[in-house]
Parts: structure tokens; sequence; C-alpha cells
């Protein structure tokens, strides 16, 4: 645990210091749960969400893009239910006063139930050693099946006290489990509330005038009001998608652990919109052409795990979350929910406007189904941070820190280094750099020895540096050296464009999906 923590807070300070994200109004202390993108962040987002732009757009010929604006008419979040169900369960401390989400309350109580399960079985595997069976272990050891009943039974009386807006059971559950303020160990608790997280602002200058209006909580609504325009002058047929990524603002409680959990983020939605009937299937598609994507940038296959929804929100019919390890333990990175007819539904209900497809296969009309894939451009951020960044021990007992970011994501590809600051050698460092400029985010480092410049160049994250010394001025050969590895290898001026290229490319990493 405090290993996690160690790790949590270098993660925080390597971001700031090698300036990827600061927080925002800093020099006023700060806003809680707003940061900005500084220079190697702002490189870093868009790489991502142009990854996925890719792969989920231009990749697909029946996927197109919109971006809607943030404002929009606010029966739209009468319609969608945000107005009357975007809520949180809160629970005050009354003497710590400090505020916090029941149900999270609830779900970091089985968490440690869950880490006693996953402690037997670690004691079980060392004792057994190669013979070995989790699977048979876990179906008959009756200490973990009680762990397994208690967290079971907790977590299915908690999805019906918030299903039937049962509040005081979701108290009741906190007391009876004798869970305690995490920062106190006060169980003094005040009655739960729900607690809506729009942002509300108004809409024109006079006070006669004006309307109140909300701040976008996820884009994915925009896609919904625009769906039969989109369709019609695209002439789109089902199942087709549309895809956007955009800022989305939710007044979070709970706004802790860093860029996790925001007030204001982005997001990169896409509904995909299906005939009535075949919803599951595509569900199934999406969940693993999204697992898919993640795998794609090898972060390694242990830190992703599906956690299939319990309670389902209002519009789903099924709901799963691609979870992440992240610092803190694993945690939802995406969403993917099959959310039936509701929102198509919705509107038309409320502004009166047909929203139908006409099938000409099938000759008739319908509401089509959509099955959505939503995630956290942020929190995608910080896994591949946070994944990426390690301390190595190297063999002449030095330590390197070094953030090894999928050179796909990388904010810069390479850094360009003359060995010294004279000899011409400055000189034939700055026509590489014109060169590949064009087609590469490329650095210029003259300054320190050029050891030091790599380990600057590691733990920005350069996959590559190059280095002109005197023998390029000879053979018109450059050293080339690679991040992970430290290899280093001679290579000719000329060639260095399609080596890069073909570590940095999006092909060579979105072919894997
Ligand atoms: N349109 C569906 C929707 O918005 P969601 O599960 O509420 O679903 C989708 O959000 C994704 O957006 C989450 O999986 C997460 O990655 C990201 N997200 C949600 N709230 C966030 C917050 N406060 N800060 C950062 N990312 C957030």
């Amino acid at each position: 645990m405090a290993q996690q923590e160690d790790q949590f807070k270098r993660v925080i300070s390597h971001a700031k210091e090698y300036g990827y994200i600061f927080q925002s109004s800093e020099i006023y202390d700060g806003l809680s749960a707003v940061y900005d993108y500084a220079q190697n962040g702002v490189e870093l987002k868009k790489n991502i969400r142009d990854y996925w732009w890719k792969a989920m757009v231009q990749m697909h010929e029946n996927i197109v893009g919109l971006d809607a604006s943030i404002l929009m008419h606010p029966t739209t979040w009468k319609a969608s239910g945000h107005v009357d169900a975007f809520n949180d369960p809160l629970i005050d401390n009354k003497d710590s006063k400090k505020r916090y989400r029941a149900d999270v309350l609830i779900e970091d109580y089985c968490a440690k139930i869950e880490a006693k399960i996953t402690k037997e079985i670690a004691k079980a595997s060392k004792r057994f050693g190669e013979t070995f069976d989790k699977e048979q272990y876990v179906a008959t050891n009756p200490r973990v099946i009680g762990y397994q009943e208690k967290i079971n039974m907790i977590v299915s009386r908690m999805a019906r006290a918030l299903e039937l807006e049962d509040l005081a059971d979701v108290k009741l559950l906190i007391e009876e489990l004798g869970i305690a303020d995490p920062l106190t160990g006060s169980k003094n608790w005040t009655d739960v509330k729900q607690f809506n997280l729009m942002f509300g602002t108004q809409l024109g200058a006079s006070a006669d005038n004006s309307m109140e209006v909300y701040l976008r909580p996820e884009t994915a609504q925009g896609i919904f009001v625009n769906f039969l325009n989109v369709q019609k002058t695209g002439r789109m047929k089902i199942p087709f998608g549309i895809a956007q990524t955009g800022k989305a603002f939710r007044n979070e409680i709970v706004a802790r652990q860093f860029i996790f959990r925001m007030r204001e983020f982005e997001q990169m939605e896409m509904q995909f919109f299906v005939k009535p009937g075949t919803q599951k299937k595509w569900y199934e598609h999406w969940k693993e052409k999204r697992l898919q994507w993640h795998l794609s940038l090898g972060l390694g296959k242990e830190n992703y795990r599906f956690h299939d929804h319990d309670k389902l929100a209002h519009y789903a019919d099924a709901a799963a979350d691609i979870e992440f390890r992240f610092p803190f333990g694993f945690k939802e990175l995406e969403g993917i929910h099959s959310r039936t007819d509701f929102d198509l539904k919705a509107h038309e209900e409320y502004s009166g406007k047909k929203l139908h497809y006409f099938d000409h296969e099938e000759n008739k009309n319908y509401t089509p189904y959509v099955v959505e894939t939503s995630i956290g451009l942020d929190r995608m951020f910080l896994a591949v941070f946070s994944n990426s960044l390690v301390e190595e021990s190297l063999e002449n007992n030095t330590k390197r820190t070094v953030l090894k970011l999928p050179a796909v994501l990388a904010p810069t590809k390479a850094a360009i280094l003359p060995l010294v600051k004279k000899d011409g050698l400055p000189e034939i460092a700055r026509e590489i750099v014109e060169d590949l400029k064009w087609d590469f985010p490329i650095f210029y480092d003259e300054k320190d020895a050029v050891g030091k410049r790599y380990r600057r160049q590691d733990a920005v994250g350069t996959p590559f540096c190059i280095t002109v010394d005197h023998d390029t001025i000879e053979d018109q050969t450059v050293t080339i050296r690679h991040r992970d590895s430290m290899k280093q290898e001679r290579v000719l001026i000329s060639d260095l464009k399609e080596i890069i290229k073909k570590e940095v490319g999006f092909k060579s990493w979105l072919m894997k999906i």
C-alpha cells in the first residue's frame, strides 16, 4: 500500500517537473480537481486523442465524427434524465465535516475484503507450488467462499437500495458494516442525501431574458440530438456510429486522485446505432474491440480487467467497465454501455420531433438501439503516464528514471544532440532537425554532457536520441540511442526518417488490433 502511494506521489511530481501537468491557477493556490496540461502534457493528450480518433473514426467506413457544442438546450438534460437522476448519494461525517460518496465508502469496504481473498490465494499458491489450482481453491476454500458471499451480499443490498432510492438503507448498511471515516476513524454519520452533479450557468445578458443552461456532463447527448442530421446528410446505413471528443463537466464531490476524477475533463465517446434486437451482439463486439485498442499500446494485459455492472444506469440494459491497474488499484477507465433506445425515444418525446430510421432492407421504420463506448481522455493519460514511469537500476550501480511511453504517443519523437558545441556539429544537427521536423516533433539540445542529456530525454519519455559527432562529418552517420534498451547503433542520416517512422507511426501500432 505504502509502495503504491509512493509510486503515485512520484507520478504527480514527475508530471509537474517534466512539463506534463500543472495545477490550475496555481499562483492562487489552485482550484480543486481542475488541472492544466503543460507543454509536454498537451502533446501526449493530443496523441492519445488522435490514436483513438484514427482507430474509431478513420479506420471505420461506418463511423463519422462530430463536434457538438458544450452548451445545449436545457431540455436536453431533462430528456436524458440528468436533471432528475444525475445524482450521487452523499454522506457527511459529523466530526470531521468531510463529505463522501456513500456508495464509494461501501465499495472500498468490499475492496478490502477482496484484498483478503487475494492474500489467501497468494498464500495457498506459495504453499502448494506448481500443483496449485486457483479455480478449485476459490470454489472450495471455506474462508474464501465466506469472504465472497459477504461481498455479494453487500453489493446486492447496496444495488437494491440505490435502485429503490432507499437512502435510509444505504446509511443503515454503512452503520451495520461499521464503516468509519477513512481519515479520522469516526463513525458519526449524517443521513445519505442525493446531490446533482451538473454545473449550471446563465445564457443571455439581462435578468429577464436569461435562461438557465448546463455545462454538458457527457458528450453523448450532442450525438443523440444530431442523430438524424448526421444520418441523413451522411446517408448513413445502420449499423453506424457517431464519435466525438470534447470537454465535459461534473461537480464531483469526492474529487481526489489527481486527474482520475476531475470537475472539468475530456471524454472520447462513440454511439453506435443498431437494429433493435442486435444490441447484445454489438455490445460484445465493442467490448472486445475496445480492449484490443488498449492492448495495442502494450501497457500489459495483466493491467486490464472487465467489471460487469450489477447496478445499471437508468438508460442501460447491459454495461461493463474496462478497469485499469492505476497506482491506487484497479479502477474504471472506460465504459461500454448498451443504452437501448432510451435516449432517442426520450428526445422524441421532449422535442416532439421524430428520430426514426427507415430500414430499406426491412422496409420499416424503427428507433435504433445504441451501444456506446465512453472513455475519459484524462484517465487514459493517467493510465499511460503512471504505467510508463519506472526507476531502473543500472549495471554501474546508478539509477535512471525513465518514462517508457508507447513511442506512438510520446510528445517528442527524437532529440538531436551535437556531441560538442563546436567544430560544425551544431550546424549538422540543426540541418537534421530542419529535415525531420516536417514529419515528427523533434527537440534540439546542446547543453551539458551528452550522458546528462540522455537522462533528461529518458525522463521526459523521448524514444530516440540522435547524436552528431566528429565521424558524422566524414561519413554522414549518427548514433541513434533507443530509450528503453539504451542500445546504440550507427546509422546513416538519410535512413533516420524511415527508422523513426517504423516505430512511431500509427500503422505499426494499430495493426495489432
Ligand atoms: N456517456 C456515458 C458516460 O458519460 P460515465 O461512465 O459517466 O459514462 C465515461 O463516463 C468515462 O468518462 C469514464 O469511464 C471515465 O473514464 C470518464 N470520466 C467520468 N467522470 C470523470 C471525471 N470526473 N474525471 C475524469 N474522467 C471522468
